[in-house]
């Protein structure tokens, strides 16, 4: 049945207008593989992995299968002083992904609350080294960093801020790296590394030993496919060495195989202190998210604390929730077992020509893209983020989903893709720009 009308009006949609929406509902009813069925029975391909989440394509039975199992054995755990055997596999296999010495695995249950669990625990960390005066966070302009109280203050999407007023005190803002100079070019710019010197200034005007950490997404998904320029990220890094601040790379759409490799600190061979996770996590089966955190991290604040006590003071009810961590699991084996994360580095040269050939429309201002990861960026209409909204609408009615933020629609196709799957996006997006 068609739900239209009275039936739509009390669910609330996140980042939706509302409205139109209602005026036009666009609702999934089925998906399996690279596909979404709409409620008018249209098959849809999906241009995003849902929403950066279904690496693997989507309705995997493997993952229903072992989460209905582990609902029938053990449907929940306090997270708190107890624990199921699930979390800590999920813990060791989320591990033996992340950089070497990134073996703590805190488990939240979006990256939102990934973000803001990042936040509290760089300033426990410098609690526990002494260091409490390091209140300060620094970020980027463009950054979405989540919705939560700390990650909207870090974040650098104006919209996203506005309506919230002043949110934390003490969060300093990098100057993005979206840079002209770098248009149209396939993977990381040539200009802009110096950009990371804002880090230097900003050292230099609240003070050595006042900075806790620095969030970085390594490509800035949400605001439209931002990729760093080539030695950006290095020098981040070196600044951040040098003064004693943590770094952060806020992986939830960066992780599990979007670059090539599990993590786009291997891709990009530079190695944060803390990844923030969600999404591909659990191919977007189950709702979770986990902050992985180098040992030496870890270490000062459990043995900084005295015993007898949590020794952080922070966790939700659903941290590590068994039916999660089974939907962890069983994504994890997939990834390993079909080489998905290979398969995508394989297919992301086919699939970056393709999105690159499309800047010969007029309409297309930019191209930018690294792995499974591209955005295509139109010419603003009447107003800004106008002609994007209603470019994914045309999308929707010839039977593509693509996710847009402003003006820049983000393609990111499961890693189960063929080049056929990729060929029809392409068809699709070329000739609903056609149309301006
Ligand atoms: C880099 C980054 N951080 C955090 C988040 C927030 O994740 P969630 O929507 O699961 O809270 C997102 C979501 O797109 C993201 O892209």
């Amino acid at each position: 049945m068609e739900l239209t009308g009275e039936a739509l009006e009390r669910h609330w949609l996140p980042f939706t207008p509302n409205r139109e929406f209602k005026r036009e509902p666009r609702l999934f009813v089925r998906a399996s593989g690279m596909h979404y069925w709409s409620q008018t029975g249209q098959k849809i391909l999906d241009g995003s992995s849902g929403l950066f989440t279904s690496a693997a394509g989507h309705c995997r039975p493997e993952i229903a299968a072992a989460v209905a199992e582990q609902l029938q054995t053990l449907d929940f755990t306090p997270s708190f002083m107890r624990g199921h055997p699930g979390a800590f596999a999920l813990a060791d296999g989320v591990a033996a992904l992340t950089p070497k010495d990134l073996n703590r695995v805190f488990f939240c249950n979006s990256g939102s609350e990934a973000v803001d669990t990042a936040m509290k625990i760089a300033l426990a960390y410098h609690l526990a080294r002494r260091e409490a005066q390091r209140t300060y966070f620094v970020s980027r302009e463009r950054a979405y960093h989540g919705v939560n109280i700390g990650g909207t203050a870090l974040s650098g999407m104006v919209k996203n801020r506005e309506a919230f007023g002043a949110l934390l005190p003490g969060v300093l803002h990098l100057r993005h790296t979206l840079l002209p100079e770098n248009r149209l070019t396939r993977g990381m710019g040539a200009s802009g590394a110096e950009l990371a010197e804002d880090l230097q200034r900003f050292v230099q005007l609240v003070g050595e030993k006042r900075i806790a950490a620095v969030f970085v997404e390594p490509i800035a998904g949400s605001t439209g496919v931002i990729v760093p320029p080539r030695g950006y990220l290095e020098r981040i890094r070196a600044i951040c060495d040098r003064y004693g601040i943590l770094l952060v790379f806020d992986e939830v759409i960066c992780g599990f195989g979007r670059t090539g490799e599990p993590f786009a600190a291997a891709s990009f061979g530079v190695t944060p202190d803390l990844i923030t996770m969600a999404k591909a996590l659990t191919n977007g089966a189950q709702p979770m998210g986990a902050v992985a955190v180098r040992d030496s991290v870890y270490r000062t604040i459990i043995d900084e604390a005295p015993g007898g006590a949590p020794e952080f003071f922070h966790g939700y009810t659903y941290s590590a929730h068994p039916a999660a961590c089974a939907a962890g699991l069983a994504t994890l084996k997939i990834y390993e077992t079909e080489r998905l994360f290979a398969k995508g580095r394989e297919l992301s040269g086919y699939f970056q020509d393709a999105m690159f050939a499309l800047q010969d429309m007029p309409v297309v201002s930019d191209v930018r893209g690294y792995g499974m990861l591209a955005g295509v960026e139109v010419k603003p209409g009447k107003a800004p983020g106008a002609r994007g909204s209603e470019l994914q609408a045309r999308l929707f009615d010839r039977g593509l989903h693509v996710k847009t933020t402003g003006d820049v629609a983000i393609v990111a196709p499961a890693f189960i893709a063929t080049h056929a799957h990729i060929d029809e996006m392409t068809a699709m997006l070329r000739d609903a720009l056609a149309e301006y």
